[in-house]
């Protein structure tokens, strides 16, 4: 009931997710989600590109789409047609590629493309959250693909899609993060990704590949993309939430020609925002190699801080993934252990983490993991919000035993 005694909840539709509760400002140790390294921003580049970008064509603000038309602003299509050939074999050309709102928006539009209620769709077992519950939202249902330290178990998965045809189900997609996989900051090999098109080819499902954390690699870069070696076949986004700022919102889909049509009739937004896609353009177009490996050093120092102090203090209480790449760390407590009780006591000592569950395609199952983010806290506060999970830890499960398991030397 509003103020004034206007009922709007008898006018809901059914099924709307929980009502957001109000923002209440993050928890001093912010581990939860996927933002960046404010260290990370170019501030000064990305003011001096905004300023000659705004100058050179901003009277084309005063239109809709710029006047390119709804696939987005070409000097950003042209970049990522260029960087997605140099870094990620595709060949591509701007006239392939779709820029979205964030990634996530790319998600939503496949979704309504591909997918309907009772539908199945395959995921890696410990997948992105957003996936899961926007795949959940439309009324598919959710089955998860086993992993190991290299990504999805090709074996497992094979006989998996036996075992569903023989209940005759065939999955309507298979949505995969196979380069830096989140959460478990995995690299799929070479070979598993020729295996892996060629199940979804002899099961004729879309793959869907979702490139979020592709740029942010350590070393010793990665195989080519699932749609360089399969074009026809998979449907690729990208983001530039990891690579520069989430709060720009702007990402890409790339395509077949008859799959890219679709996804634009289906992006009824009236466009992603131009300005955010001429900054980004204009500072990234001659700049991102160099962005990119000062931001990867940036993140990879403070990935080691975080791993350092989770050894000090939870020693080999903690089963640790070390990613190749991206901006999470994803671990497991001992079996037994159900993080999701840690989450209030937690919170009160000021702490904010990503239980393991809401990332699980099976939570129950995913109950002694959880993903910390290393990007946005400081290495202080990397280090002393560490030490305050372990306290939690142990204050209501007993592990880790200080001074037995764990290396805590205070
Ligand atoms: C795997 C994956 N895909 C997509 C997204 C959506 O990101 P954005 O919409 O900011 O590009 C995220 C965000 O964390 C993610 O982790």
């Amino acid at each position: 009931m509003t103020t004034s005694g206007f009922a709007y909840s008898d006018c809901f539709v059914p099924d709307l997710p929980a009502p957001a509760p109000r923002f209440a400002g993050f928890a001093p140790f912010n581990f939860v989600g996927g933002h960046n390294d404010p260290e990370g921003i170019p501030r000064q580049a990305l003011a001096e590109a905004a300023a000659r970008v705004i100058l050179r064509e901003g009277a084309k603000l005063a239109i809709y789409h710029l006047g390119h038309g709804p696939l987005g602003y070409p000097g950003l299509r042209d970049f990522v047609a260029d960087k997605l050939t140099r870094r990620r074999g595709l060949r591509c050309t701007a006239e392939d590629v779709l820029i979205t709102s964030g990634s996530g928006q790319g998600i939503e539009l496949v979704t309504r493309l591909l997918l309907m209620p009772g539908d199945t769709v395959l995921l890696e077992e410990h997948c992105y959250t957003g996936a899961i519950t926007r795949f959940r939202a439309c009324g598919a249902t959710v089955v998860g693909m086993a992993l190991d330290e290299d990504g999805i178990r090709i074996d497992a998965l094979e006989a998996q899609l036996g075992d569903l045809a023989a209940r005759g189900i065939t999955p309507k997609c298979l949505y995969t993060i196979p380069t830096i996989q989140n959460p478990t900051g995995s690299v799929l090999p070479l070979e598993r990704r020729r295996a892996l098109l060629a199940l979804a080819k002899r099961f004729s499902m879309p793959v869907f590949e979702d490139e979020c954390y592709a740029d942010l690699i350590w070393s010793g870069g990665a195989p080519p993309a699932l749609y360089a070696l399969a074009p026809d076949q998979v449907i690729h986004i990208g983001s530039f939430s990891k690579s520069l700022a989430p709060a720009l919102r702007v990402g890409y889909a790339v395509a077949d020609a008859s799959v890219l049509a679709r996804l634009v009739a289906c992006k009824t937004d009236g466009g992603t925002g131009a300005l955010d896609q001429m900054v980004i353009a204009e500072y990234f177009s001659g700049n991102f190699d160099a962005h990119i490996a000062r931001l990867c050093a940036l993140l990879e120092d403070k990935l080691d801080t975080m791993l350092d102090e989770i050894d000090r203090q939870f020693g080999t209480s903690m089963q640790v993934f070390r990613p190749k790449g991206g901006i999470f760390v994803w671990m497991k407590l001992p079996d037994g252990v159900d993080v999701r009780k840690l989450v209030q006591p937690a919170a009160a000592a000021g702490l904010a983490f990503n239980p393991g569950p809401d990332w699980a395609c099976d939570a129950d199952a995913a109950a002694s993991y959880l993903r910390l983010c290393f990007a946005l806290p400081s290495k202080a506060a990397i280090r002393e919000g560490v030490a305050t999970l372990a306290r939690v830890c142990f204050e209501a499960t007993g592990v880790p035993a200080f001074g037995n398991n764990s290396r805590r030397t205070a």
